[in-house]
């Protein structure tokens, strides 16, 4: 697996599926594109501009007539267009991703998440080309506590930071392509991710690699905020489904019921690596902090027929300590700045 020119692709093969996976060197986009390459015959370019949140080395064993990685921008139609005309799926990951970042400095977020996904949607309106846009329940805004409902596909968009409106802008601009230009797209919005190759920016990697350190968890505010965990082999395995069963124009929530408190995650990624439960720091709360998410996915089982894997939460976080554990060559490199970086801001 190596960076290529742009102007490469791999050779077309009669009766085989050629995707473009944008983002595919990130968390998710890499492990869906493992996914695909062991549960189907596609060939897969990935199109990633290789951003801090990139992990080249996610694919590095994947066999190299099978996988090219493109290194360029979503944003550059001069790109894209040439690299979409020669595949028949485009799988849109590509994204700035951490809500922390987008408060920091949100310009990237507008550029990467809506003009991106507009480079994309017209390149797929002159091809034809099937399109499935990857986004987040977070468009939805946050739920009460105590407030029995979930977000479904018909829940208001009521996006809080930067980050979560520019993922709601670009779901408005896959409809709005869909139903102007009749382009063959479908869109979900899944929970919080987690698993292998999480950048240690993350939540769940960063309590992880603390402890791993030596160091404390930091829980933000009192740790009452609640996010739905799904594993991320979860999320590749409803993609596929919905990029085979899912109808054109249609929306799917993807989630696990997960649901977890910030708290319960720390005192468990706590015990679990046979430390105290009350071995954290509490720090300064992130601005505009949403309480809750949680998924209602009865569309995507109902009528896809899709199921997770991961039904069991400490056993899929007990495998992803394991592999933070294994694999501190690629993490250890980031860790100091990323600290840094929060601890400049109190947190
Ligand atoms: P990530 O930050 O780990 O990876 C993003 C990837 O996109 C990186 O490889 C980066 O280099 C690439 N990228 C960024 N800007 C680019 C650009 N302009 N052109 C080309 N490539 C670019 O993100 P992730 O957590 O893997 O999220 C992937 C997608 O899934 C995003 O669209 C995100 O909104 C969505 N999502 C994430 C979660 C989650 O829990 N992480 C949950 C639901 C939905
Ligand atoms: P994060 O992984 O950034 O995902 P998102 O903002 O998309 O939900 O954060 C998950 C939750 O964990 C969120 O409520 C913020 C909180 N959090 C902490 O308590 N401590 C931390 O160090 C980080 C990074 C997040």
């Amino acid at each position: 697996m190596r960076p290529i020119l742009a102007d490469r692709t791999l050779p077309r093969l009669h009766g085989v599926q050629h995707v473009l996976v944008t983002g595919g060197a990130g968390f998710i986009g890499a492990n869906f594109v493992h996914h695909l390459l062991s549960h189907t015959d596609a060939v897969v370019t990935v199109l990633d501009k290789l951003t801090y949140a990139a992990n080249e080395a996610a694919l590095a064993e994947l066999p190299a007539d099978r996988c090219l990685l493109v290194v360029g921008d979503v944003a550059d139609a001069s790109i894209v267009d040439p690299l979409v005309a020669e595949h028949d799926t485009v799988v849109h990951f590509a994204a700035e991703s951490h809500n922390d970042n987008s408060l920091d400095d949100p310009a990237p977020f507008v550029q990467t998440n809506l003009v991106g996904t507009f480079t994309i949607l017209e390149a797929v309106r002159r091809t034809g080309a099937r399109m499935h846009h990857v986004s987040t329940d977070e468009v939805y805004g946050d739920l009460e506590l105590d407030d029995p409902k979930r977000f479904t596909e018909d829940t208001p968009y009521q996006p809080s930071s930067p980050y979560s409106a520019s993922k709601a802008g670009s779901d408005h601009l896959v409809r709005a392509w869909v139903r102007s230009f009749g382009v063959a797209a479908t869109i979900s919005n899944c929970s919080n991710n987690y698993g292998p190759w999480q950048h240690i920016e993350k939540f769940i990697p960063r309590q992880i690699t603390n402890v791993l350190d030596g160091g404390r968890p930091k829980l933000y505010g009192t740790g009452a905020n609640v996010r739905d965990w799904i594993h991320v082999d979860d999320h590749s395995s409803a993609v596929q489904t919905i990029l085979e069963r899912g109808r054109i124009g249609e929306t799917y929530l993807i989630g696990a019921d997960g649901e977890k408190s910030n708290l319960e995650v720390v005192r468990l990624i706590l015990r679990l690596m046979g430390r105290s439960e009350d071995d954290f720091d509490h720090v300064t709360d992130r601005a505009g902090h949403d309480l809750r998410y949680a998924i209602e996915s009865g569309k995507l089982r109902l009528e896809l027929g899709w199921e997770p894997t991961y039904q069991d939460f400490e056993a899929g976080l007990a495998q992803t300590i394991e592999w933070y554990r294994e694999h501190e060559d690629w993490w250890r490199p980031h860790k100091e700045a990323t600290e840094a970086g929060y601890a400049a801001k109190g947190q």
